[in-house]
């Protein structure tokens, strides 16, 4: 469906070809420097002792409850075994242990809720709530093995049922609360789940949002689509809000907890028992269920989140802004911190409710030391002016983390003089939901970081930029990101389906895993991530696939045919661009602006309804044509070059070439271009 020669045509826009000429350089402060976890040595020790220095990471950071004696078995490659005859609990890990050591008072989690509610965690508390939880799910008839998909927004109960379900070896798949109820039944179907956890709703801007309904109908017969295997549904009372009640099925959360045994043994199970599985977009219209396992998945993000972001378990106060819906809420919310016995904050809302300002207040009132967030929400916050953050007292801030998508250097800049106040150093962070844990970042404390890059591998990290021949290629040189050595958090697989798995990551380079991301090399040889080359697209720091909001626009009846681009966009990276024929007389509808906004309106619905309010295109452009070669394949290069408002490029290789002129003269009637 697309045409890719992704070394000409990386997602990348040609500003970031200038970021390469960067030569602002922020070395650590000696003080930092001195107090902090990583030190230069760890580079030499992970480089002398190959996979012995994995091993020395998970006996210091995991508690076996059977000690492993093989490291690494990659005799199966490319699907990995780490730690494979040791056995051990991942909430027993994240939770107990800490309890066992005498930090049962630690509070583990200050939630803050949207509307100002607030709760306090510590240890002790969460050892008793997922114990009580994890009883609740055994009684309800869950299994070691058992599937179960949780869908709820940002609580303190997330982190309980993900734990929960580590417990007793039920391995999770959390879909995000903003997907819809059929791209959540998809995943269900896909995972044969037979619990779900949910809530009646959430607060989101102000307001309570209902959740419960959207899996109501996701469990509903529908025709065409199979039975679910859902048995149970567990649902978290957030918001009060009326729900349907299906008896028999529906069982409420604080009932089912109030009446479970608030002691539980952990299940003990082997280091490569699945974790969680966690659905994202690839370059097809099916999303992939991303397989984790335990032991090599804890020590990676306990690892990672040690050093790249300094923590010290007894005075940090960290925050990942991350929803629990994507990996990064995996494993920087939940695994990562909790397994290194942090105190982290949980907010439920948005940045800007009440006031634009919220972010800021929560880190004043928390004494926030460690803050984790996305470039799209710097730039917001940027844009929102200095004013905002000035009004706040940030100086706790002592690391700043950046992860999702390229930083930009304005935004790298301002993150660190106006909210890091010019001292505390700032991580870009570059790795995916395969990857399990952070690939590519600066070490704070040890690396002189630059503006706009992840800069260098992390100690164990065996990552390079190859050619089109898979050859690595000089400082200075552009190419694919790759990774040469299997690393402990690597995914294992997608789920029910190896072949895919070896399809997607491990054909395009002969024993390389392919990321999917253009990269560049720059002269003192630090890694600049320049975007996918693949039809992903990255909104927010939000991975989208081209090919699945293709797909969602032509299940509707007007569309005849449709292609979809990701347009650079100031604010969120990308955005998602639609082109879209319609069929028939739709076809006239559209052509008053009226009525070309009417079909927009109803087009971006269908959009939202078929996978969720964030794949709603900005913009969609109605098109007499579609750009082709003659082979078939639509040439997104042209299409881009169109939403992005630049002159296009070289038509020569289109079935017809006078098609671009046809779209582009088609455009210059204003259309209605809807953003929500
Ligand atoms: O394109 C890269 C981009 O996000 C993709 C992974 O998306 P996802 O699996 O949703 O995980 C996001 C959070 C880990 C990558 O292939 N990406 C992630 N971090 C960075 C990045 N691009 C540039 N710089 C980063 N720091």
């Amino acid at each position: 469906m697309t045409d890719t020669n992704p070394t000409s045509d990386p997602a990348s826009g040609p500003s970031l070809e200038n970021l390469l000429h960067e030569t602002r350089s922020f070395p650590p402060s000696e003080e930092f420097a001195a107090q902090a976890n990583a030190k230069a040595g760890l580079y030499e020790r992970a480089s002398a002792a190959g996979e012995e220095f994995w091993a020395e990471q998970a006996r210091e950071l995991v508690t076996w409850q059977t000690p492993f004696t093989e490291t690494l078995d990659w005799s199966g490659a490319p699907v990995a075994r780490w730690f494979g005859d040791g056995t051990l609990n991942a909430a027993y890990n994240a939770v107990d242990r800490h309890v066992e050591a005498g930090h049962g008072d630690r509070v583990a989690i200050h939630f803050e809720g949207e509307p100002g509610d607030t709760r306090t965690v510590t240890y002790a508390d969460l050892q008793q709530e997922v114990s009580r939880a994890a009883n609740a799910l055994t009684t309800l008839g869950v299994r070691t093995g058992d599937r179960v998909v949780i869908y709820l927004p940002m609580l303190v109960e997330s982190v309980v049922a993900m734990l929960a379900c580590a417990r007793i070896g039920a391995p999770h798949s959390v879909v995000f609360g903003g997907f819809s109820a059929d791209a959540l039944r998809s995943r269900i179907a896909d995972a044969e789940a037979t619990l779900v956890v949910t809530a009646d709703g959430g607060y989101r801007r102000g307001a309570p949002s209902a959740l419960k309904p959207a899996v109501d109908e996701a469990l509903a017969p529908k025709e065409g689509a199979p039975e679910t295997s859902v048995q149970k549904v567990l649902v978290v009372r957030r918001t009060e809000q009326e729900v349907d009640w299906v008896e028999g099925r529906d069982v409420w959360w604080h009932e089912a907890l109030a009446a479970a045994d608030p002691v539980h043994e952990p299940v003990a199970v082997e280091a490569e028992h699945p974790l969680f599985i966690l659905y994202t977009s690839g370059t097809t219209g099916k999303p992939k269920g991303i397989l984790h396992t335990t032991g090599g998945y804890l020590t990676q993000t306990a690892y990672t989140h040690k050093y790249v972001f300094d923590l010290k378990p007894e005075t940090d106060v960290y925050w990942c802004t991350a929803d629990v819906g994507w990996v990064t809420g995996h494993s920087y919310v939940v695994y990562g911190p909790l397994v290194n016995g942090a105190t982290q904050v949980l907010y439920e809302g948005t940045p800007d409710t009440p006031h634009r300002g919220r972010w800021w207040e929560l880190i004043q009132k928390y004494k926030v030391s460690i803050l984790y967030t996305a470039p799209t929400a710097i730039r917001t916050c940027m844009k929102w002016g200095d004013d905002i953050p000035g009004e706040f007292d940030l100086s706790s801030l002592r690391v700043l983390g950046s992860v999702g998508e390229p930083i930009n250097p304005e935004a790298w800049m301002w993150y660190r003089r106006v909210i890091g106040g010019d001292r505390a150093p700032v991580v870009d962070t570059w790795w995916q939901t395969e990857t399990g844990a952070i690939m590519i970042s600066p070490l704070p404390g040890v690396t002189a970081a630059k503006p706009g890059s992840a800069q260098v591998p992390l100690p164990g990290i065996a990552a390079t930029v190859v050619d089109d021949e898979a050859k690595p290629v000089p400082d200075g040189g552009g190419g694919y990101l790759v990774l040469s050595e299997p690393w402990p958090s690597m995914l294992r697989g997608i789920w029910g389906d190896l072949e895919r798995y070896k399809d997607t990551y491990w054909s395009r380079f002969e024993g390389l895993y392919f990321a999917g991301d253009g990269a560049k090399k720059d002269d003192d040889g630090d890694i600049w991530l320049l975007g996918r080359v693949d039809d992903v697209m990255n909104v927010s720091g939000h991975r989208l696939s081209t090919t699945e909001i293709e797909s969602a626009l032509v299940s509707n009846p007007i569309v005849a045919e449709a292609a979809v681009v990701g347009a650079n966009d100031e604010t969120t990276g990308q955005a998602v661009v639609a082109f879209v024929i319609l069929r028939g007389e739709h076809a006239n509808r559209a052509s008053t602006p009226e009525g070309a906004a009417e079909v927009q309106k109803e087009l971006r619905d269908h959009v939202g309804k078929e996978i969720g309010p964030i794949a709603k295109p900005k913009k969609i452009l109605v098109v007499p044509e579609l750009p082709k070669t003659r082979s078939g394949k639509i040439m997104r290069r042209l299409l881009r070059d169109v939403a992005e408002d630049r002159t296009v490029g070289d038509a020569t290789t289109l079935a017809d070439s006078s098609v671009m002129d046809l779209i582009t003269a088609g455009l210059a009637v204003p259309s209605a271009a809807s953003e929500d």
